[in-house]
Formats: structure tokens, sequence, C-alpha cells
């Protein structure tokens, strides 16, 4: 895959090549309705008071993660938040150290940012869980951020506590570690603290985006401690300035609602973790590291071509999904279970059929 300097090749792909009948491509819940939110058109104004900040949703978000909102910074969804944090960490000459495989987007914004980028790997025998000590391995004198995602994009594996722990122990005096944790709340009740809690040199981004259904929003925010977020806010008038305060004040009232909106999603990807585990008990010709939580699954072809199988998927089948050579494993693929259970059903029977005319 080549990349240019100013893009990601991978948000173009997902931009325009995405839609179909049956897309199993989206790594987050299908959309939630504005008509399915209590909002009146008097809860909405064009313009308010949001400097640094709208401090009711500074508030809202601080209540939801238990922290100070001075630890909270907004930002147009993850993807934002992420190229604010690590804007403002990095400085030129720098290194990153990002987990291999990962989110295109990562890699693309630390390129553009000029930096020196290092990995460390996720291995399939290894349950892509993170081996610390690789960390350490991978770890310069001039390494000044750590990159994750937990739950892991494009695998949905979940990084324990004792890992980021560890982690960020060989961190300490030396180097940031940011945490993206755009799907962890796919694990609901399950889901633990912010990696934010374990110590002030652990930053994470977040936004209602993958497990509400709320893209549109564009919510994003980064936990980080007071001294760090402060930066941020500078920086930022760099960028947005602002943010879209009719999307301010929504946000407000969706974070009022959210666990009613959760326990939709919940409802949704319990039945459909279902369903792609009785599809993957019935195929041979596929490995996988099966993710306890989340919204997306990464399957491996033991034989043949990823990029032949999407092809015929897609122009036989009208199914898509989103070839592993985007994520650095092009004998992989990955799968979406957010959308509605019948196309996902139908999806994977598609799939299936694919899988027996190339096997
Ligand atoms: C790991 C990761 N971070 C960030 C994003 C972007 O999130 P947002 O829509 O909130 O910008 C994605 C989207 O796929 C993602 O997978």
């Amino acid at each position: 895959m080549q990349n240019n300097r100013k893009e990601s090749v991978y948000m173009q792909w997902a931009k325009t090549q995405t839609s179909g009948k049956f897309s199993l491509a989206p790594s987050g819940v299908e959309n939630y309705l504005l008509k399915d939110l209590p909002v009146s058109i008097n809860d909405i104004e064009l313009t308010g008071d949001s400097l640094y900040g709208y401090v009711p949703l500074l508030e809202a978000l601080a209540e939801k993660c238990k922290v100070d909102s001075t630890s909270v910074v907004t930002a147009m969804g993850t993807s934002m938040a992420n190229q604010l944090a690590m804007a403002t960490i990095l400085e030129p000459g720098d290194e990153i150290l990002i987990e291999e495989p990962t989110y295109d987007p990562l890699l693309a914004t630390a390129r553009y940012l000029g930096v020196k980028i290092n990995r460390f790997p996720r291995r399939f025998e290894d349950g892509f869980q993170i081996n610390p000590s690789e960390v350490k391995k991978a770890l310069t004198p001039k390494t000044k951020l750590i990159v994750l995602s937990n739950l892991h994009n494009p695998t949905g594996v979940f990084t324990p506590e004792t890992t980021l722990l560890e982690i960020g122990e060989i961190a300490k005096g030396k180097a940031y570690v940011l945490v993206d944790e755009v799907y962890l709340g796919a694990m609901f009740e399950k889901a633990p603290l912010s990696a934010f809690h374990l110590g002030e040199h652990f930053i994470t981004t977040n936004s209602l985006t993958k497990i509400y259904g709320l893209s549109g929003l564009r919510c994003g925010w980064i936990l980080a401690n007071p001294e760090l977020t402060k930066k941020m806010w500078l920086l930022n008038d760099l960028f947005g300035v602002i943010a879209a305060h009719p999307a301010e004040r929504l946000s407000v009232i969706a974070l009022k609602n959210l666990d009613k909106i959760a326990q939709k999603y919940k409802d949704l990807l319990t039945k459909n973790h279902l369903i792609i585990r009785d599809f993957l008990d019935s195929r041979k010709d596929l490995s996988i590291v099966r993710p306890d939580f989340g919204t997306i699954y990464f399957p491996k072809l033991n034989s043949g071509s990823v990029r032949e199988f999407s092809k015929i998927l897609r122009e036989k089948y009208e199914t898509i999904i989103v070839p592993g050579e985007f994520f650095e494993l092009k004998e992989h693929f990955r799968i979406g279970i957010g959308i509605n259970s019948e196309i996902l059903s139908k999806g994977l029977s598609n799939i299936a059929l694919a899988l027996d005319e190339i096997c």
C-alpha cells in the first residue's frame, strides 16, 4: 500500500469503497437516529459559550469518565483527538512507537507530523496480545510516545490493565502512552476505567462514534493530565479553534441518555457475536483469535488471496469486507458486526459461498 505523507489510503478506501448491499466493513455500530434522542428545537442554539470547550459538555464527559473536567479536551471525533494528542507531545526529531498491526490513520498522523515511526508487534500466535518486553526492546532514547488501541483495531483484542501497567512502567520518565479507547465502551458494564487513571503519563482518546452510533456528532475527547490539556487547548487554536455548537449541545443530551443508547447496541452486539461465532465454527478455512468483546473480527484466510476473495465477494455477492492489507496483514480480513443482524447473517452466508468457491 503506497502512502503519501499527507493522506490515508485506508481512509480514502473506507469513504469510497465500502457501500454495498451487504457491507460488513463498518467497524462501529449502525447509526443512532436523531428522532430517537429526546431533543426539541429549543434545546439547540447555533452559537454559544464554548471557547476552551463547552462547560456542560466537559462536565458531562468528566462525569462519564470519572475525572476532573480540567483533564478533558473535546475534539472532532477520536480522529482529531489523536491528531491533537500526538501533535502536542511530539517535536521534530522525536520518535513514536506504534503497535503493528494498527489502524492506518494513527500511522498517517505520525507520518504527517514528520516523526520517525518505530513499531512493536502484536502477533497472531500470541493472540495479538502485547508483549511488554517487545515494547521495551523497541523503545529508543528518542521515543516520546507509545501508541496502542484498546480494544485493538483490527483484531478486537482486549489489553488488560496488568499489561498497560507494565507498558506504563517502561515508559515512565521517558515517554507518554496514548491509548485509543474508541472501542472500549463495547465491553459495556465490564469495561474498565480509562487507562488515563493508570498514571499521569497516560493519555487516552475516545468518542461517541463506534459504540453509540453517534458518529455525526463528532463528539471526541482526550483525557490527559491538566498540564498537557492546557497545551492541547492552545494547539487547538491552530486547528478547529472552537467546535460546532449545535453538536456540542446534542452531545450533552446524548451523554444524558447514554445508558439507553448503550443498551440498544449491547443487545445488538450480543446477538451478532453469536451469529458470527456460529459462522466461524463452521469454517475450517479460516483461523482466528476470537475477541471476547467489541464490534470487529479479523479472521485469517488459511490459503488463497484475500484481495481476490474480496473482489469475488464484492462483484458476485455485493458483500464488502475490509482486506487485511489496510492493516499490514494481507492474509487477514476484517468483519464488522455492529450492523443489522439480518444483513450480517446474509453477508456471512455470502462469505461462506465465496470461500467454498475459492478453496
Ligand atoms: C482505532 C480508531 N481510532 C479512531 C477512529 C476514528 O474515530 P472517530 O470517528 O471518533 O473519529 C477509528 C475509526 O475507525 C478507529 O478504528
